[in-house]
């Protein structure tokens, strides 16, 4: 089999790694993909993500089987409905059910329909109605702007105040562009959070590890939001109660929802959970792998990886094995100033072996073809051994050993688990 993931990040080279474990896949190309692939024997394929057309003609032209498509940008911009329009086979939800990321609104009003836990909330896109809202409701209050904002569109607010500059920026300011024009504002929850992902193909679907993700920039969760700055699965502290809770109260439910919607949904979902008082509630709903969960949970797979995809897409029932001890940790090496500016160029440390895999999101080779950042993350350094606190110390002393002048990293990664 030859196969195409679309994408550049971690996530990619993750979901690249595994597939080619697969012993009927001969090629992976990654397509732009960024040089710390190159090394795992990924080929790079130098195309855009939002360059329909060449990515179509590419997977014609190499005969490729079928596609992942990785980010949530080209789900939204509708990738797998043009690959299937050409013929082609991508897994991935098409346009109308990624909207279950793409619009908060959307992902709120089905919630609400199909009887979906989650914060109570209301959808403004004018600012005096969202500023008179948040008067009534009080603080804390979460702001959230409707579109996909890399992350950052989310403002969890302490006071009043907070909350109105938050609706002034995204409504008046344009700071989110069209992404902000409408946003929804949300009762605060507060609880343990964790993300459940899951394999679907219309009402099936197969659980993956939980995973639990870092998203502020600091130890000990200060500072801003960024993409995630380390995650392991499984999440050791959660009761299988929780997990199956979730499954019946929110992901039966909204697949189904889904289907009756006329939007049947093909691709990895990924529910943002937090463990409330009244029990799991859904901080929000991606289309796609998250990053960097994704880093550390196909690393636990053991099944063939592009069969159980082949047989997903084929509506057949795909024997997914994952393995059932231990645990897999990661944390991310950032450039200094993310998620803010940062410098590109420094040179990385040399892959690691062993027992710790590197995955590589912003780097690049310069023209001495050494690697050098080019991006906010950078690298993952990733394990697998029995316990949370084991699989710290071999990551932290790892990171002791290596250059990283010019780059950060958390040193508290799944310290929760510990607690
Ligand atoms: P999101 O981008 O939607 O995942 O939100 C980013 C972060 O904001 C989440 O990981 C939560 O920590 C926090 N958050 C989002 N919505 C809420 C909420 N309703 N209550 C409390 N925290 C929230
Ligand atoms: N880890 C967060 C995300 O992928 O959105």
């Amino acid at each position: 089999m030859k196969l195409l993931v679309v994408g550049s990040g971690g996530r990619e080279h993750a979901i690249a790694k595994k597939l080619l474990e697969s012993v009927d896949v001969e090629k992976v190309f990654v397509a732009p993909g960024n040089s710390g692939m190159v090394a795992d024997g990924i080929d790079l394929v130098n195309i855009g993500i939002s360059e329909h057309s060449s990515l179509i003609a590419f997977a014609q032209e190499e005969g490729i089987d079928w596609t992942f498509v990785g980010p949530d940008d080209a789900l939204a911009a509708g990738l797998v409905d043009d690959f299937e329009a050409a013929g082609l086979q991508a897994f991935g939800p098409r346009k109308n059910a990624a909207e279950l990321e793409w619009s908060k609104d959307f992902a709120k009003s089905i919630m609400t329909k199909y009887g979906v836990p989650t914060a109570r909330y209301e959808t403004f896109s004018d600012f005096e109605a969202a500023k008179a809202y948040i008067e009534a409701q009080g603080a804390p209050i979460v702001v959230k702007a409707d579109g996909l904002a890399l992350g950052k569109g989310v403002v969890v607010a302490e006071t009043v105040e907070e909350a109105t500059a938050a609706a002034h920026d995204m409504l008046l300011d344009n700071k989110f562009g069209d992404s902000g024009a409408r946003v929804v504002i949300e009762e605060f929850l507060s609880g343990e959070e964790f993300s459940l992902f899951a394999f679907v193909n219309g009402e099936n679907f197969y659980l993956m590890p939980t995973a639990q993700d870092h998203k502020r920039a600091f130890t000990g969760d200060k500072g801003p939001n960024t993409g995630g700055m380390g995650a392991y699965a499984p999440v050791p502290h959660l009761s299988a109660g929780v997990v199956d809770q979730s499954v019946e109260t929110i992901i039966k439910p909204v697949l189904k929802g889904m289907i009756a919607e006329g939007r049947p949904y093909l691709g990895v979902l990924y529910a943002g959970l937090i463990v409330t008082a009244e029990g799991p509630k859904v901080i929000e709903f991606n289309a796609r792998f998250g990053d960097p969960e994704t880093q550390v949970i196909l690393p636990r797979l053991t099944s063939n990886f592009a069969e159980n995809i082949t047989d997903l897409l084929a509506g057949k029932i795909p024997a997914f094995t994952w393995l059932e001890t231990g645990v897999t940790l990661g944390v991310v090496v950032a450039s200094e100033g993310y998620p803010l500016e940062y410098e590109k160029g420094v040179r990385l440390p040399a892959k690691t072996s062993g027992d710790i895999e590197t995955y590589y999101a912003g780097a690049i080779f310069n023209a001495d073809q050494e690697l050098v950042s080019n991006g906010g993350r950078v690298y993952m350094l990733v394990t697998t051994q029995e316990t949370v606190s084991q699989a710290q110390k071999v990551i932290y002393q790892q990171l002791d050993r290596q250059d990283t002048a010019g780059m950060f990293y958390r040193t508290d990664i799944g310290n929760k688990a510990n607690q």
